[in-house]
């Protein structure tokens, strides 16, 4: 049973997913600790909620290696979940969780990929783009952003009518659906 580390920074809808979903299959994992850079970040009140611990840490502390290796070891952490967090991740952290930190990005990635490319910017993006679809990218984390390896897309259209918010919603029932999963697939078997 692997024990999960969530890192987020914002409403925290894909960790509460991934916590409840691994709470009704608790053979494949536990989501031990919720780490987190925002002291009001929505994604607290939900973990805490369901009964996960927190951690709320500064950017410096982020970049600690003894301080961060330490609080995922207290936790006996095997796994690390990008939930959107959006600081970058340390190095030192890649090299001892290697092909061990999964990210879920809101597009097609390469395409709306890179620096400032988060969450509604992303959706803002397409939209302007007038592109006719886009969807997730679960991929591995390396020391490059948003360039390791692929793990798993899907796609949903855009039309005319999409706005920025639409498409958010199309997106986040994707994450949904498949980003526990695809940990559960790759990571847990
Ligand atoms: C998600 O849509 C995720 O794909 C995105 O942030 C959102 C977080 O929503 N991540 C990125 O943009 C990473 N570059 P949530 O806080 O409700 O889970």
């Amino acid at each position: 049973m692997k024990k999960i580390a969530i890192f987020a920074s914002g409403n925290g809808s894909n960790a509460e997913n991934i916590i409840r979903y691994f709470k009704e299959n608790p053979q494949s994992a536990e989501v031990a600790l919720v780490i987190c850079n925002k002291p009001q970040a929505g994604v607290l009140y939900r973990a805490e909620k369901l009964g996960v611990p927190t951690a709320v840490i500064t950017k410096s502390e982020l970049n600690d290696s003894v301080f961060m290796l330490e609080l995922l070891q207290q936790h006996s952490v095997d796994l690390i979940v990008l939930a959107g967090f959006l600081q970058m991740i340390p190095a030192f952290l890649i090299n001892s969780y290697r092909d061990k930190i999964v990210n879920i990005h809101p597009s097609l990635l390469p395409a709306f990929g890179g620096k400032g490319m988060f969450g509604r910017n992303v959706h803002e993006a397409v939209v302007a783009a007038g592109v006719q679809e886009t969807g997730i990218t679960i991929h591995l984390v390396t020391e490059k952003y948003d360039d390791g390896a692929i793990l798993f897309q899907a796609k949903t259209d855009v039309t005319h009518q999409d706005t920025p918010d639409s498409v958010e919603t199309k997106i986040h029932s994707l994450e949904k659906e498949y980003f526990p999963q695809i940990i559960e697939k790759f990571f847990c078997k």
